[in-house]
């Protein structure tokens, strides 16, 4: 009896390990062995595919929502397979993925159009025709208009002017209110000059809706693409239904205003509207929703919260504040105690401009570059298949301690050198470098001059914690106290 019981532990204790191993390496032996069938003695980047059907997808998110250590997770391969091949293999959200992770390796994957194709995970919630999901001429006409429209000296003069009173405005609201959640506020005054800029809306119950679908949006861009009630995915399906409706909604009345004015809007929805290939031929309604909702989607979130985190890092660091303020201060007084500045002013404010850059390098608020491999690419000896996802990690760039030193310290003085060739690529790189970088820039600028000049703010929650999904920032949206500053 004893013996029987022993030999069932021992059989037990040998075999639930082994077991466990099979799971573990399941999926990676699997995809090697076909890789193998298809291309013999060549080489996968190393890494793992982790788990049957779900990969390494747990891990992610366990590094990047409950361990709140993101870069842990680039972190883990770096150690593991070392750092040397710039790539990594693994298995993401539902499907076989390399990581590129290296100035170098970014710069291969970002700069070969020929080699490797854009591919966001669910391209209909940004709409297949959006500038972010087409290739070739219309990919280059439609950035051109963009570029033109929104990231222009002529357009962000405009639009330096066009939004500053509602940032001076909300300043001043907020410090009537004395507690303001920042990132709450921030979105808001954001999104109401973004509804200007693009569709000359001004806030109403709409335009709440309209940011609460964008919202939702936004959140299933990173979700996992389960598609039933109650999925963060599923949300973010209809409430892109319902944007495409009020858009084409928009367009109809806006045909209808222009047969009876003869007068069309001089905003970027009414430029897409007009818009004409060499054959004279326009734009359909769906391409000029899709990319209303794409230019939305990549400008609203990304500078709001881009704003959001210069008030938190100011608040922790009073000496970068105070060489802001004396900066700014002096701007205004130049300009005779005038408190708009201008896009021409901007070049002067060069403490300014280092706050800026150190802001994005920090707030990493786009972590990743979607591509996929177009043909099978061989870089650094090792092979990428055909139809492969690829990711550009320029996050893990960014908080690499050999890039910037003490990378997680809010330095804007590390600015004084510029950053080493490659390894800032906030906005990414190549041909799909972010077509608004500059108006991103100019938001934040504006941002930093009103507040500095007229207000002073403290954090409720110094430490609160960081949460990164979908977007990092602090947990309780940078609560804080905000009123005039004495002298105003
Ligand atoms: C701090 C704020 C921002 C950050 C960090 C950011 C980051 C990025 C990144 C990394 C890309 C490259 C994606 C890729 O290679 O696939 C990108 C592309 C893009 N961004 Fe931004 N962005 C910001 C603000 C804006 C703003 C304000 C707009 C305009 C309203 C904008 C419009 C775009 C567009 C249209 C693209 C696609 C370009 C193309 O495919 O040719 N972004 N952005």
């Amino acid at each position: 009896m004893l013996a029987t019981m022993a030999i069932s532990w021992a059989w037990l204790l040998g075999a639930v390990p082994l077991l466990f191993l099979a799971f573990w390496h399941a999926a990676d032996v699997w995809y090697r062995a076909a890789f193998f069938l298809k291309h013999g003695k060549k080489c996968l980047p190393p890494g793992h595919m982790g788990v049957p059907f779900l990969g390494e997808t747990l891990s992610l998110l366990w590094y990047f929502k409950h361990a709140r250590r993101p870069d842990e997770f680039i972190g883990a391969k770096k150690t593991a397979y070392g750092k040397a091949a710039g790539m990594y293999r693994t298995h993401l959200f539902g499907s076989p993925t390399i990581i590129a992770c290296t100035p170098a390796a970014n710069k291969f994957v970002l700069q070969s159009p020929e080699n490797f194709g854009v591919q966001w995970p669910e391209p209909e919630l940004v709409g297949h025709t959006s500038v972010v999901n087409v290739e070739g001429a219309t990919h280059t006409r439609l950035r051109g208009f963009i570029l033109a429209a929104i990231n222009s000296p002529r357009s962000l003069r405009t639009i330096a002017a066009v939004v500053q009173p509602r940032v001076v405005a909300a300043l001043a609201s907020w410090a009537d209110k004395g507690t303001i959640v920042a990132a709450t506020e921030i979105k808001r005054v954001t999104f109401a000059n973004i509804c200007m800029m693009f569709i000359s809306m001004e806030p109403s119950p709409l335009t709440e809706k309209i940011d609460e679908w964008f919202g939702n949006l936004v959140a299933g861009l990173r979700s996992f693409p389960l598609d039933f009630p109650g999925t963060t995915f599923h949300r973010a399906r209809k409430c892109r239904r319902k944007l495409n409706a009020v858009f084409r909604e928009e367009l109809q009345a806006r045909r209808k205003k222009a047969m009876a004015t003869k007068a069309e809007d001089d905003d970027v929805m009414g430029g897409f509207m007009r818009m004409e290939d060499e054959q004279g031929k326009k734009l359909s309604d769906d391409e000029v929703v899709d990319n209303i909702v794409s230019l939305v989607v990549a400008g609203y979130e990304s500078t709001a919260s881009a704003i959001t985190w210069a008030t938190y890092h100011l608040a922790k660091s009073p000496d970068a504040l105070a060489k802001l303020r004396e900066e700014n201060l002096a701007m205004s007084e130049s300009k005779g105690g005038l408190s708009f500045i201008t896009h021409d002013d901007i070049p002067k404010m060069k403490y300014t401009a280092k706050v800026v850059e150190e802001t994005i390098r920090m707030a990493n608020i786009a972590p990743m570059a979607h591509r996929v491999a177009k043909r099978e690419v061989e870089y650094n000896g090792y092979t990428i298949p055909k139809g492969w996802p690829v990711l550009v990690w320029v996050r893990s760039l960014h908080t690499d301690p050999n890039n910037f030193q003490d990378p997680l310290t809010f330095n804007p003085d590390r600015w004084d050198e510029p950053a080493k060739p490659g390894t800032y690529q906030v906005f990414g790189g190549g041909y799909r470098v972010c077509a608004g970088n500059m108006l991103a820039r100019l938001q934040l600028t504006i941002m930093l001059h009103h507040l500095s000049i007229g207000y002073e703010w403290e954090l409720l929650n110094p430490d609160a914690e960081i949460s990164y999904l979908p977007h990092p920032k602090p947990v309780d949206g940078v609560a804080m106290t905000f009123r005039k500053l004495a002298t105003k």
